[in-house]
């Protein structure tokens, strides 16, 4: 394996007869070290942690929520969101049209109902569909992410469902709306060179890191290798907008609901025109965004940064607006980059004032983040948001059966988002993929038994 940078690493820390190195510290590498370690395993683990906007899934008992608990050693805390989680806006100016989403299966399709009084039993019939699609677990998977959501990602994985949904309504918001668902080694410190031997190298670096990063030339070169990279593509970048707020979140008027923004309801055609766009014309056209209150959503807020509010803006964005710029360093790219990045940072920022209008003039601070970013902090190859693509091509059952832990070299495992689905759920799954393969035992099972366990001790205590 040819060298690679991690951060804060000391070699006098390693412990001598390590049965693993994971590397990476994103969920995927803390999922496999920590399971590992149960199993009773030596594990190195290396790298930064990163940070995300929502989960689903996690109320108590559920299999996303036991394994974070057995992960984390019940460490994490979650705060629940408001009831009303999220607020779809399809179209621009006065002509736009809001939906409310509501959390709990009776409650979303109620709601559903009454703002589509035309298509109830459209509504009835995809709330049945959610339910029983044969993508069923890639689903409760992409349901936690948020770019599956907006990209073109997922309308493909739908594309079948796009018929479906085409025999049941006319009403093409709430077809937009449904897409909306779906979408829903050498280690290397400074000059000096430190070796870590272990019989077993798990990469947390995502997949074209790991084959085109990793390997030797002359490995990276084997037909095998180049015939899984041939299989995947990189994901589309992001570009978040960091607002700062002067105001508490009552002063201010704000809830932690997130809002979905498209000014369209053909969302293919949106992204398609999008991403064919020139850097130029990118500030002018942007047709989605994400707006969410992260202070809002946070109990400790008001005590850690009392009086503020934090407002975070986020839309797709490609590799290419910014490549021009990939070779300089963070906060060092110059005028150049700056402008492009600010008329794009305040473009979302007006078409969110547009919507919250109270804000406007209490803005502090602004800043933005783009691919490169991503690039110099997730150290994603292409600024990706969400590791490799996750297009029709992605869920062929050819690719699907090809892109395992185990890599096609010896002893070396891939984990996280990569291996099986995006977002942090989907990370943590291929967390516990990857140790199932390392373990040759499938910690599932154990997970299903804990669970059950963990219910039956509950129904116990409150009988
Ligand atoms: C701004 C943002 C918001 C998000 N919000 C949400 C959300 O609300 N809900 C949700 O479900 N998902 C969200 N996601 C996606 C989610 O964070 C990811 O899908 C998930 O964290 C991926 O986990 P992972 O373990 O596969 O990879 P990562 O967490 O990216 O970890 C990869 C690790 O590999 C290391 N690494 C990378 N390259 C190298 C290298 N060359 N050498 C050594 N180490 C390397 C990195 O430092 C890191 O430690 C968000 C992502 C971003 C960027
Ligand atoms: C429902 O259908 C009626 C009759 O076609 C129409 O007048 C009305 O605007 C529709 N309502 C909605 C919310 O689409
Ligand atoms: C896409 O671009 C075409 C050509 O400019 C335009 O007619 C169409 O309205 C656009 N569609 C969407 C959904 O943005």
């Amino acid at each position: 394996m040819s060298d690679k940078t991690v951060e804060s690493f000391r070699g006098d820390r390693v412990p001598g007869n390590l049965d693993a190195i994971v590397i990476g510290s994103g969920i995927g590498g803390l999922t496999v070290a920590a399971v590992l370690a149960k199993a009773g395993k030596r594990v190195l683990l290396s790298g930064p942690v990163a940070g995300i906007h929502y989960l689903g899934q996690l109320h108590e008992n559920s299999l996303l929520r036991v394994a974070l608990d057995q992960i984390t050693e019940g460490q994490l805390e979650f705060v629940k969101l408001e009831q009303h989680f999220d607020t779809v806006i399809i179209g621009e100016g006065d002509g736009h049209r809001a939906y409310h989403i509501h959390a709990g299966k009776t409650e979303m399709a109620e709601s559903l109902k009454q703002q589509f009084p035309n298509d109830t039993e459209a509504v009835a019939e995809f709330m049945r569909l959610m339910k029983m699609m044969p993508l069923g677990l890639v689903r409760f998977l992409i349901w936690t992410g948020i770019l599956s959501r907006i990209s073109p990602i997922f309308r493909l994985a739908a594309t079948s469902h796009t018929d479906i949904m085409a025999s049941l309504t006319q009403n093409k918001d709430l077809f937009a709306l449904s897409a909306y668902f779906f979408y829903g080694v050498t280690v290397r410190k400074g000059e000096e060179d430190i070796e870590v031997r272990a019989p077993v190298v798990i990469s947390n670096a995502g997949i074209f890191n790991t084959l085109e990063k990793f390997l030797a030339p002359e490995i990276r070169t084997k037909p095998e290798i180049q015939s899984q990279l041939s299989m995947v593509q990189h994901g589309m970048g992001s570009f978040l907008v960091f607002v700062g707020l002067d105001g508490t979140m009552e002063e201010l008027g704000i809830v932690s609901t997130n809002f979905w923004m498209y000014k369209d309801n053909d969302l293919d055609r949106l992204m398609e025109n999008y991403s064919s766009l020139s850097r130029e014309d990118v500030a002018k056209n942007i047709p989605m965004m994400f707006i969410t209150f992260p202070s809002a959503k946070d109990p400790t807020a008001n005590v850690r940064h009392p009086g503020k509010s934090c407002m975070t803006l986020l839309t797709m964005a490609k590799y290419e607006w910014f490549k021009e710029w990939e070779d300089t360093k963070l906060n060092r790219r110059g005028p150049d980059y700056e402008d492009l990045k600010m008329s794009i940072a305040k473009e979302l920022l007006e078409w969110a004032l547009i919507i919250f209008p109270q804000l406007r003039h209490k803005v502090v601070f602004i800043d933005a983040a783009t691919p490169l970013t991503n690039m110099h902090y997730l150290g994603a190859p292409r600024g990706e948001m969400y590791g490799a693509e996750h297009n029709l091509g992605r869920f062929t059952p050819e690719t699907v059966a090809r892109i395992r832990p185990q890599m096609p070299v010896k002893n070396l495992y891939l984990t996280g988002q990569d291996v099986f689905c995006n977002g942090m759920a989907g990370a943590l799954h291929g967390g516990l993929l990857c140790a199932s393969a390392v373990l040759d035992h499938t910690v599932y099972i154990d997970l299903l038994a804990l669970k059950k366990q963990l219910k039956w001790r509950k129904a116990q205590k409150q009988a």
